[in-house]
């Protein structure tokens, strides 16, 4: 007879976290407000009266969050990239044929889960720095003549670019009658995107960024011109659960799909309220002069930026680190001396800092700039510290006065 299998000794999640919880101010998850964790411990059944009225809910206030009167919303039980392949699964098959506009990994993922469902791909590379622009976008679409769909990234938080001519390159799609899918991962409720005005078509976004939301469910929405795509298709979805049509069934009919994620979606209705309560007008205007005044004080101190300007995305900043430095030594020197946590990067010699939802508060912008210049200042890059923090606090004095 084998030996039976034990129970592991006991390890209770109090000797696994850390005693005082870490600043995250990385490129997300990020901090949730406390109404939003209260949320996130409440079950209650995913079908029923009650939840439908959540349910309801939550598409009001994404519609108003995504800048769209289309009612094809869709909350996903799983990461942002599930609501990308939901956009990718349904909106492409054999036959059909993509342009990918890629700048960095997350938008080149757009790429590989079109490949994965058969359809043909072109993709348009960046420079790495550079967004692409609306004249290299005409040009392919002009010599191709037969593309469907064109996806593109509003944030690429692997990098820190934003994507400037986001609303132009979608008024060209639109000419040539092509689908725009943009991922907003990053940037939803940071910058405005215009979901109906601006003629996009597909919209995902995750929970765990700008939203302020948990991550683990995130949304979607499609506009009338996509969803006529996805009702056209004649074959079968290869997704189950990501099979937008059955979706429609709970989002829509308030019927079984599968078993919701409840908390996750209670935690959705809580952070979409406070963005509706704060409005898309304010929450702009209060993450462009958090960004900002962090990006002065981080010069002030020495650093140097990785995106230029006029490209820089505010929801996630890219700092420059000399080879010399060993990254992860360095962001652990920030977690074990200020318990803040920042992130590295994907091969690049950069580190992150997000500036998405709550991460976008004063008291956060001084600890994060203080730990920061102290960690490169103890891994042997000299920086002003001092210079660095005074002003980051001159450029909040500008913003309480109003002065940019
Ligand atoms: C712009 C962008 N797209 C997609 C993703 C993928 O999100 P997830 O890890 O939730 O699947 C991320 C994650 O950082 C992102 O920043």
């Amino acid at each position: 007879m084998t030996k039976a299998i034990l129970p592991p000794e006991d390890l209770a999640l109090s000797d696994i976290l850390p005693s005082e919880p870490l600043l995250l101010m990385g490129a997300g998850p990020v901090p949730i407000p406390q109404m939003v964790a209260n949320a996130n411990g409440v079950v209650i059944n995913h079908l029923g009266s009650t939840m439908n009225q959540v349910i309801d809910r939550v598409i009001l206030m994404a519609q108003y969050a995504f800048q769209t009167r289309s009612d094809k919303i869709f909350g996903i039980s799983g990461p942002s990239t599930a609501a990308m392949e939901m956009g990718i699964t349904n909106l492409l098959w054999p036959g059909r044929k993509a342009l990918v506009l890629e700048l960095g990994i997350f938008s080149a993922r757009f790429r590989e889960l079109a490949e994965g469902v058969g359809a043909d791909v072109i993709s348009l590379k960046s420079d790495g720095l550079t967004p692409t622009s609306v004249e290299q976008v005409r040009e392919v679409l002009e010599r191709e003549g037969d593309i469907d769909l064109l996806t593109i990234v509003q944030g690429e938080t692997s990098c820190g670019i934003r994507n400037i001519w986001l609303q132009e390159i979608a008024a060209v799609a639109n000419q040539f009658g092509v689908l725009v899918v943009v991922d907003a991962v990053c940037t939803l409720t940071t910058i405005p995107l215009e979901m109906d005005d601006w003629g996009v078509d597909c919209v995902v976004t995750g929970g765990q960024k700008g939203l302020s939301s948990i991550p683990g469910v995130s949304l979607i929405a499609f506009s009338e011109r996509a969803w006529e795509v996805v009702e056209s298709r004649k074959t079968r979805c290869p997704h189950w659960c990501l099979d937008a049509r059955r979706a429609l069934n709970f989002w829509s009919l308030k019927r079984y799909h599968y078993t919701a994620p409840v908390p996750g979606i209670l935690a959705m209705h809580e952070a979409l309220r406070l963005i509706c309560q704060e409005t898309l007008a304010v929450r702009f205007k209060r993450h462009h002069e958090s960004s900002r005044a962090l990006q002065a004080g981080l010069e002030a101190m020495g650093l140097k930026l990785y995106v230029p300007h006029e490209y820089r995305l505010n929801s996630v900043i890219a700092i420059e680190v000399p080879t010399t430095v060993d990254i992860p030594k360095m962001l652990q020197h920030m977690i074990s001396h200020f318990h803040v946590e920042i992130s590295a990067a994907f091969g690049l010699s950069i580190v992150r800092i997000g500036q998405m939802g709550e991460q976008c508060r004063h008291h956060n912008l001084h600890k994060v700039l203080y730990a920061t210049g102290m960690s490169f200042l103890g891994n042997g890059v000299s920086v002003d510290v001092a210079n660095g923090m005074s002003r980051l606090e001159e450029r909040l004095a500008f913003s309480r006065m109003g002065k940019r």
